[in-house]
């Protein structure tokens, strides 16, 4: 018999009942929900709900059951090389770029899974473009950035994988609204321009809103609301009230 799970039409990333945890840890319960293709999609969810784990699980990190179909192929229980490979770059909490390193020692790296090395020079100046602070600091220490131009950092790096799906793991985190909405313009931009399908995880609802067309709320493991960025925000009593969630500013 032939596994077949049902695919909205269009979907990118169709997950279906993804179950995940660490070791006896049993995070995620069951999750299932899809991504259109060149769509931003929020996941939201109070402290502790698992969307880092989710995201941990889209890039092949942990172990998950479940179905994950990436543009028509399964893919659960690849390496996150492999996910690499496929175009899934990950932007993980604390961003994890290298502080020694310079900043286009650290993008260089990002294009590593690349088998397409020779475009990788062009990419850098695109991905300059969309950072001009990093062409500025291209010679500078990571390390040595605010957290706002590291953060740059950690999705232009993203960036040079050539993503056909971006996972942001609270990209906010830290910065000033200033900087924040920044970044997210960005993000909101690249979405337009490249057409990278981008899954956001984000504490502050009301900007994962604005950039994102479906949005899902996740609460201890499970999606317990899902919908439109409009119809999100339109249910800002069950947000706010049920989950704590702020989706307006
Ligand atoms: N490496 C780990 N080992 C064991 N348990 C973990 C690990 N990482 C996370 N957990 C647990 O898994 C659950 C979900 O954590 P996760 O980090 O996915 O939540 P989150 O929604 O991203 O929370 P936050 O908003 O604080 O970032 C929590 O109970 C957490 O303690
Ligand atoms: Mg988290």
């Amino acid at each position: 018999m032939s596994e077949h799970w049902p695919t909205a039409d269009n979907a990118f990333l169709t997950v279906t009942d993804l179950r995940a945890g660490y070791g006896a840890a049993k995070v995620l319960h069951g999750v299932s929900f899809s991504v259109e293709q060149g769509t931003v999609c929020a996941i939201l969810g109070p402290n502790g709900a698992g969307k880092t784990t989710l995201l941990r699980a889209l890039c092949g990190m942990i172990k998950v059951r479940g179905s994950l179909v990436l543009d028509g192929d399964e893919v659960s229980g690849r390496a996150p090389e492999s996910m690499a490979r496929l175009g899934v770059a990950h932007v993980p909490e604390g961003r994890g770029t290298f502080a020694p390193l310079t900043v286009e020692e650290n993008l260089r790296l990002g294009a590593y899974p690349r088998r397409d090395r020779a475009a990788v020079d062009t990419d850098l100046r695109r991905v300059y473009d969309y950072f001009p602070i990093l062409r500025d600091k291209q010679r500078d220490a990571a390390g040595g950035m605010s957290g706002g131009q590291q953060q740059m950092l950690a999705i232009g790096r993203a960036l040079m994988l050539r993503p056909r799906l971006l996972l942001l793991d609270e990209p906010s985190l830290g910065l000033s609204p200033l900087v924040t909405q920044e970044l997210f313009g960005i993000v909101a931009t690249i979405n337009q321009e490249e057409r990278t399908t981008v899954i956001v995880v984000e504490q502050n609802a009301h900007l994962a809103l604005g950039i994102a067309q479906q949005a899902h709320v996740l609460e201890t493991g499970r999606i317990v609301l899902s919908g439109t960025a409009a119809q999100i925000r339109a249910d800002e009593q069950v947000t706010r009230s049920y989950l704590g969630i702020q989706v307006k500013p």
